[in-house]
């Protein structure tokens, strides 16, 4: 794994706010698209609670954090491979191998996950809206310092943005 970028994927509002309790206060038809489109045959990196919210996606496999991994358990894809793991540490959800292509692995949320994700993340893929939420669960703040944008799409009420790590 060591040539794998990991990348974080998120729709953030102007406030920081990607949700509420367990819901996401925006959905884009476009968005979630090309959310499967990006992540297709890639392994997400989730938090319990979201995994819960979202299920599981077709053609890419689930790799969910959990104090309780004994609790959680997966069914199989068509070609035998497990469709999930459930793991206790985000050190342990990077290095498991699950056969998908390993040239990104995506941080999927939620607000729990990204933050000890943070440090150890290469890029963001980041839908920024462009209007405020109401919620609880927040995006970690991007900083000039740390993040430099290398890409914006103009979509109208968002924008597709993708920012690598400051050199230092
Ligand atoms: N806007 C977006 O792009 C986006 C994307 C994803 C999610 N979301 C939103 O984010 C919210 C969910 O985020 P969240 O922060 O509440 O939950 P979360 O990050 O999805 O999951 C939290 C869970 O992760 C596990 N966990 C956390 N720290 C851990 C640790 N140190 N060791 C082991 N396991 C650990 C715990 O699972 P256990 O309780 O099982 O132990 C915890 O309950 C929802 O509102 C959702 O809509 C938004």
């Amino acid at each position: 794994m060591a040539e794998t970028k990991l990348v974080a994927i998120a729709v953030v509002s102007s406030n920081g706010v990607i949700g509420d309790g367990n819901d996401q206060p925006f959905k884009f038809p476009e968005d979630w698209a090309r959310f499967k489109r990006v992540t297709q045959d890639h392994a997400l990196i989730l938090g319990r609670r979201t995994h819960e919210a979202m299920g599981l996606l077709p053609g890419r496999t689930s790799i969910v954090i959990t104090r309780h991994p004994e609790r959680l358990s997966f069914p199989r894809r068509e070609d035998g491979r497990p469709h999930g793991y459930a793991v206790s540490s985000f050190e342990e959800a990077v290095a498991i191998e699950t056969g998908d292509a390993d040239d990104i692995r995506f941080v999927a949320g939620g607000g729990q996950i990204y933050q000890m994700a943070w440090p150890h993340l290469d890029e963001l893929d980041i839908t920024e809206v462009h209007a405020e939420a109401v919620g609880s669960v927040r995006f970690p703040e991007i900083t000039a310092d740390e993040w430099r944008e290398v890409s914006r799409e103009p979509r109208g009420e968002f924008d597709f943005v993708r920012y690598v790590r400051a050199a230092c």
